[in-house]
């Protein structure tokens, strides 16, 4: 039995958990600064750092409270040690040593796309491994063979934008809200997805993997009626807005699908895993599932509050960490990449 603190902040979350034996959730604590970067339309990484270091020992002592625990009731902290912004991973793993250091207890360091796919598997009813898994968010789209929770080999990965960065791109020029994920998603819902045939990227040697950037450029030139040197136009002017959302939704949405049960079928694995902020996407589910169905391929994906940044699948995957005796030193660096 290990009850893990876990501890996340590699971008633009603060986050903080209690788990109890990398799957009993005892508490989640999620400050989001997406209000503070939305007026700048991503995220700044200075704000973002100094946010982390005003929010961080609140988050933690909120969930310490939601579990009911103090630091007598831990075995271990888990923190993010890569990748991400360095000046918020240092400021997770700063707090992290001195609260691990002070009380005694051994510290795990943790890989914050490994956690991601540990994610989709903590609340499934079955042993996801071996199996693919597609890690889908603002700043990843990569698809990996997981054969454990600590044997992650990366396959495939886009050659330019992640397809959450895509959404908020698109939602940029449509003039919604940011993050653009949520918005144009909501939108996409009143649209109709074969109004526009976007393109689907397929590499030229028929190998796996994934490109965004054709995508929106194909959007930006739709929306200036196929003149590529035409002004794009207001986005009080743009027609039918909301069937482009859906078809660009659909494009999105068909490569992802396409390409992992792809990787699946290739590495002859009956299992997938999804996971990432874009995986809270409802059309990605369901196209995802229905496909696999096809294949006889079953599909995993986190609840939506554990496909967005969380210290849950933090505090999971320091739990296989510990187990496995991958105690940190206190030399230890956090990594960007
Ligand atoms: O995993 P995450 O919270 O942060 C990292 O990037 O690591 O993912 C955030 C991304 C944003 O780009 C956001 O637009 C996207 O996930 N996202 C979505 C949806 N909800 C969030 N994308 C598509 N559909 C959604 N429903
Ligand atoms: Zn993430």
């Amino acid at each position: 039995m290990a009850t893990i603190l876990g501890i996340e902040s590699s971008c633009d979350e603060t986050a903080a958990a209690v788990v109890r034996d990398g799957r009993e959730v005892l508490s989640s604590v999620v400050h989001s600064q997406i209000a503070e970067h939305a007026v700048y339309g991503g995220v700044v990484p200075e704000i973002a750092g100094r946010s982390h270091l005003e929010k961080i020992l609140p988050v933690i002592d909120g969930a310490l409270e939601q579990a009911g625990l103090d630091f007598d009731g831990l075995d271990a902290i888990a923190v993010t040690q890569r990748p991400g912004l360095i000046g918020s991973l240092l400021v997770g793993l700063s707090t992290a040593k001195a609260l691990a250091f002070t009380r005694g207890l051994p510290l795990v360091g943790v890989h914050h796309i490994e956690a991601h796919v540990y994610a989709a598997t903590m609340e499934a009813q079955e042993d996801p491994y071996p199996c693919i898994a597609l890690v889908v968010s603002g700043g990843h789209t990569t698809l990996y063979r997981a054969l454990s929770p600590l044997e992650i080999v990366p396959l495939a990965t886009t050659l330019d934008d992640a397809a959450g960065e895509a959404f908020d791109k698109v939602a940029w020029l449509l003039g919604l809200s940011y993050p653009g994920g949520p918005s144009v998603s909501a939108l996409a819902a009143k649209g109709n997805r074969e109004a526009v045939r976007f393109p689907r990227y397929r590499a030229k040697d028929g190998s796996i993997g994934f490109s965004f950037s054709g995508l929106k450029t194909a959007v930006l030139y739709h929306l200036r009626g196929g003149d590529a040197l035409a002004a794009t136009p207001a986005p009080e002017d743009i027609e039918a807005p909301a069937d482009v959302a859906a078809s660009f939704e659909e494009a999105v949405v068909d490569t992802l699908t396409d390409q992992t049960l792809r990787a699946a079928r290739e590495a002859g694995l009956s299992r997938v895993i999804v996971s990432g902020g874009v995986a809270c996407n409802r059309r990605l589910r369901d196209l995802m599932h229905e496909r696999a169905a096809h294949d006889d391929i079953r599909v995993h994906f986190p609840s939506p509050a554990y496909c967005t940044d969380n210290a849950v699948m933090i505090a999971g995957l320091g739990n296989e960490l510990l187990l496995a005796g991958r105690v940190l030193d206190w030399s230890a660096d956090a990594l960007a990449r």
